[in-house]
């Protein structure tokens, strides 16, 4: 190389370094906030995002502090918890952290990387979400019923499980999780799946299979057949067309041994497998709609059966018509004898009768009759597929002699329940029940505040926000006279917070402690004469309400936001899940459904499932909360 072009080389290489300097103090500048009260400029680390996390964050985010940064962050630990590394990145957005008083803040270019990174890895998050939920103990039972036929004693399949439900899990797998089957990895990591659960499982299932004996039907089937009876089996307890690996596991245990001994074999894997145990649901748009209508099938059998889709249902997935064809199914199977489970555990869900079981002060029998009623009321309307504003208004109810006798009724004889019609309109719908009444008194003590407020959050959707810290009243102390009237008066803050209540309460208060009817109650001072019942409510907007009869025709008069209570209430027990803000548009599209003539149970039950928030099932719509 000649001595001038060398020359020339290096003025160009020093151009070119006098210009990258220029470059990057230029960058340094664009990203560093205008207004900085960061004292000591940050030092580049040249650290990479988790090392990051550790050296700035995890310092104070290990116990220090409510929010709990992973102190070895990595991509699993972000998709584990969305919600929250969506914060970091707002306050790392925001500057806030680390905290200005800390010494050592963050380098512009780090901060930026740090944002990078969560952004990123919570994206490729997003592509592998799903949710979950394993089969709760009745639904198992009834899983192993539809399927095989056989009726598991409660005490035989999974005791224990006092869940009434799996309760519904969000769960994020890292995308470059193997693909074969991810669902193993729920079986170990799930913190609510202990290893006793497992166990229960297993037994379970060995239970199944002492019960599974070889019909002399299937002793005359070749291999091939029996198959194909097997195929069929696990088909429908996975709830999907099976993968050809799964298939070939099934041959395997058949040619393994004994067609009795392979089939039991192949059916305790059938039963133990997380694809049986476990209902799935991915996002769509990553599966495709296929694997949605298995899902949404699976979804609907759960709730009207508490239990797995039949072939009719998984037939309709298959040829890709379970949309269209809703409405068919949800008539036809409240219609099936397998719906019977859905009217008492709907109520439990709606009413909570089972908080009677801890009212020592009314007699076992008599609580027992009370549930009854109620049971069997909410069964009628939804069996018989009534109009549900007969939930306000029915002219008849359901007793036994106990019953009976409770409410002053004569000619009703014996155990059995039976239905009773209504002479007159003291007693007209569910306010009239025994089990409600008695459940919103403080014992011997009838409580219209706490009345006021079960009608509100169970009949008429509204949220009553709990009692202010220090005010909450235990379950069995009555409130006395004294702060009752404290409540009434107008300078008090119970005209503020509880005048709806009281008002709504009071329209009841001819009803005594354990529902009976009375026309004068006994004042707090035991040697005063009984005084007259004063049973004049008013509504939340300040009319007039006159006694129970007057209390029905309001409730006659809000029957949108009952209709929408109750699509709420169905919603999230089909959902398993609590309300959700996002709900609103779709209560209020349902409500407006109803709004023309007599609303069946079925159409109700129809108008959820086309829903929104049941279309879109467990899995939550992503970068949304
Ligand atoms: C000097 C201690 C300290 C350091 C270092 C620190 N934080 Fe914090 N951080 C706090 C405190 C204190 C809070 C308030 C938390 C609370 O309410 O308990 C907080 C709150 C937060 C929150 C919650 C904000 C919200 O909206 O609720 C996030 C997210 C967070 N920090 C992320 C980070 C990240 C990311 C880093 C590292 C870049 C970091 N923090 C470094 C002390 C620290």
């Amino acid at each position: 190389m000649c001595s001038r072009s060398r020359r020339a080389w290096l003025a160009y290489a020093l151009l070119f370094v006098v210009l990258a300097t220029l470059s990057i103090s230029v960058l340094l500048h664009a990203a560093r906030p205008p207004v900085s009260a960061r004292a000591p400029a940050a030092p580049l680390s040249h650290l990479d995002a988790p090392a990051l996390l550790r050296a700035y964050c995890a310092g104070c985010h290990r116990s220090r502090t409510r929010v709990e940064l992973a102190a070895d962050p990595t991509t699993a630990s972000v998709h584990q918890d969305p919600a929250l590394w969506r914060k970091v990145i707002r306050a790392l957005r925001a500057e806030q952290m680390p905290p200005l008083d800390e010494p050592r803040s963050l380098h512009p270019l780090d901060r930026a990387r740090l944002i990078a990174w969560v952004e990123n890895t919570l994206q490729s998050g997003a592509s592998a979400r799903l949710a979950a939920r394993h089969l709760a103990a009745l639904e198992y039972r009834n899983a192993v019923r539809d399927l095989l036929g056989i009726e598991l004693s409660p005490a035989n399949a999974l005791e224990g499980d006092g869940r009434q439900t799996g309760g519904v899990r969000q769960v994020a797998l890292p995308a470059d999780f193997p693909a074969d089957d991810p669902l193993w990895a729920l079986y170990v990591d799930e913190p609510s799946m202990p290893a006793a659960m497992i166990l229960a499982y297993q037994t379970a299932a060995a239970t199944v299979l002492n019960q599974v004996v070889e019909s002399p039907d299937f002793e005359r089937l070749g291999h091939a057949e029996r198959c194909r009876v097997l195929e069929n089996l696990a088909r429908r307890a996975f709830r999907r067309p099976l993968q050809d690996e799964e298939i070939a596991r099934l041959a395997r245990h058949m040619a393994d041994a004994t067609p009795l001994q392979g089939f039991r074999a192949a059916l305790y894997d059938v039963l133990t497998s997380p694809h049986f145990l476990y209902m799935v649901e991915r996002r769509p748009d990553v599966t495709g709609a296929a694997t949605a209508q298995f899902e949404l099938a699976s979804r609907l059998a759960s709730f009207l059966w508490s239990s797995v889709p039949d072939e009719e249902l998984l037939a309709d997935a298959a040829r890709g018509i379970l949309p269209v064809r809703l409405n068919h199914h949800v008539a036809r199977m409240l219609a099936d004898r397998r719906a019977a489970i859905l009217a008492p555990r709907f109520t439990n869900h709606w009413l909570h009768l089972q908080n009677l079981d801890g009212m020592d002060h009314v007699p076992a029998i008599l609580r027992r009759a009370m549930r009854a009623e109620t049971e069997h009321f909410v069964a009628f309307i939804l069996q018989e597929d009534r109009d549900i504003l007969e939930f306000l208004n029915a002219d008849y109810t359901f007793l036994d002699e106990t019953m009976a006798r409770h409410y002053g009724i004569h000619d009703v004889r014996g155990d059995q329940v039976r239905r009773v019609p209504l002479l007159d309109d003291q007693r007209r719908g569910l306010l009239g029940h025994a089990s409600l009444l008695t459940l919103t008194s403080y014992g011997f003590v009838t409580s219209p505040i706490r009345r006021g407020r079960w009608i509100l959050e169970n009949l008429l959707g509204e949220r009553v926000p709990p009692p202010p810290v220090g005010m909450t009243n235990s379950n069995k102390a009555p409130v006395p006279a004294a702060s009752i009237r404290r409540l009434q008066d107008p300078y008090s803050c119970g005209r503020c917070c509880h005048a709806p209540l009281l008002g709504l309460g009071t329209a009841l208060e001819h009803y005594g402690s354990t529902g009976l009817w009375r026309a004068q109650a006994q004042t707090a001072q035991p040697e005063q004469e009984p005084a007259p019942i004063d049973a004049i409510g008013a509504s939340p907007a300040g009319e007039p309400i006159a006694g129970s009869t007057g209390l029905g025709a309001y409730l006659l008069g809000q029957k949108d936001k009952f209709l929408r209570c109750l699509s709420s209430k169905l919603l999230t027990y089909g959902l398993d899940r609590k309300p959700r803000e996002s709900d609103l548009d779709a209560l209020d599209q349902i409500v407006e459904q109803l709004a023309h003539g007599p609303c069946r149970f079925t159409k109700l039950v129809q108008q959820v499932v086309a829903s929104a928030p049941f279309q879109r099932g467990f899995v939550e719509r992503w970068g949304q909360k």
